[in-house]
């Protein structure tokens, strides 16, 4: 048998059925977004098993070269509830560091969707005694563009 979640529970009891047909909670990644560091990123097609693939534009970057797009992969769960979370990595082309991304999706009342993330950014380091400074962290927040 289906378990649901309370925010499942919450919106099948609350939200009429034409409506929960005409307009299916979202959560996949598929499209443009644009981060509050004025990043975007592109996520080409998600696969059936929650696999995808895309495009990172940073606009912000601590190396040297000029930034250039830079290969994203990734995985989602497909939840139905608009509250799926996933993870990417992304391999910069201009730099020797590597992100990778953590996130949830929250597909709020008025349609828009929010990607709430948390990133490691690894750079890389001559040698072992300054691998303490190698990694940074942070959060961004991405919302749809397209
Ligand atoms: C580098 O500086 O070596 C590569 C670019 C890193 C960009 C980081 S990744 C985390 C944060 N969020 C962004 O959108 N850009 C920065």
């Amino acid at each position: 048998p289906r378990v649901f979640s309370s925010p499942q529970l919450l919106a099948l009891l609350t939200q009429p059925l034409g409506t929960r047909l005409l307009i299916p909670q979202q959560c996949n990644l598929t499209g443009w977004w644009k981060n509050d560091l004025g990043s975007k990123m592109y996520v080409s097609e998600v696969d059936s098993q929650g696999n995808f693939l895309g495009e990172y534009h940073t606009a912000v970057s601590s190396a040297q070269k000029p930034i250039e797009p830079s290969p994203l992969v990734g995985s989602q769960h497909l939840d139905e509830d608009g509250q799926c979370t996933f993870g990417f990595t992304v391999n910069w082309k201009f730099s020797d560091s590597t992100a990778v991304f953590v996130g949830q999706c929250f597909a709020e009342k008025g349609g828009e969707e929010i990607l709430q993330t948390s990133w490691l950014l690894r750079e890389k380091v001559d040698s072992q005694p300054s691998n303490w400074k190698a990694t940074r962290t942070g959060q961004n927040t991405f919302t749809r563009v397209g």
